[in-house]
């Protein structure tokens, strides 16, 4: 009983499945294919926790524990673009808060979440190392300072547009 998501994931699942046998006696193997699990599907769904279960007989429960402790994994299906919120003190007593709020007004979604077309998740972030810059957000791997929330709107266009 195959359901869409593995139907439509023949070849992720295949090359999943040549990893983890070329894995299967050596140490530390969870962490290995959890780690080129997400590589090849970009997050690990149930799905994919129950295959890697299958497959190295490791109970999907601690594979689940596993995937929930470390915040390197994500259960959800990201954004194309992960946009980030610095919520350290500094940024916070600049107002990163008020940037968050205009995001999550702009891309009409909360914190954690990812807009319907997949475009944006949205997440909160520990210190970045820039507090000069306070508040600080990032799109994928661009750094933005001094953010003023009236200029959100603005920055997240530059990222629609370049959608073609
Ligand atoms: S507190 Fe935001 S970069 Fe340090």
């Amino acid at each position: 009983m195959q359901n869409e998501f593995i139907q439509s994931k023949h070849k992720e699942f295949s090359e999943l499945k040549k990893f983890i046998d070329s894995v299967k006696n050596s140490q530390g193997i969870l962490m290995q294919t959890l780690q080129k699990a997400q590589d090849i599907f970009g997050y690990l769904p149930l799905e994919v926790q129950q295959f890697i279960s299958d497959e190295t007989n490791i109970p999907l429960a601690d594979i689940y524990g596993v995937v929930t402790f470390y915040t390197q994994f994500t259960i959800e299906e990201k954004g194309k673009h992960k946009v980030g919120v610095c919520l350290g003190t500094a940024c916070y007593v600049k107002g990163s808060q008020d940037v968050i709020d205009k995001l999550a007004d702009e891309l009409n979604i909360k914190v954690g979440q990812t807009t319907d077309d997949k475009m944006f998740t949205l997440e909160a972030t520990r210190c970045l190392g820039c507090c000069g810059l306070a508040p600080v957000m990032t799109i994928d791997e661009d750094v933005y300072g001094n953010v003023d929330p009236k200029k959100v709107p603005e920055i997240i266009a530059k990222y629609k547009n370049q959608e073609v």
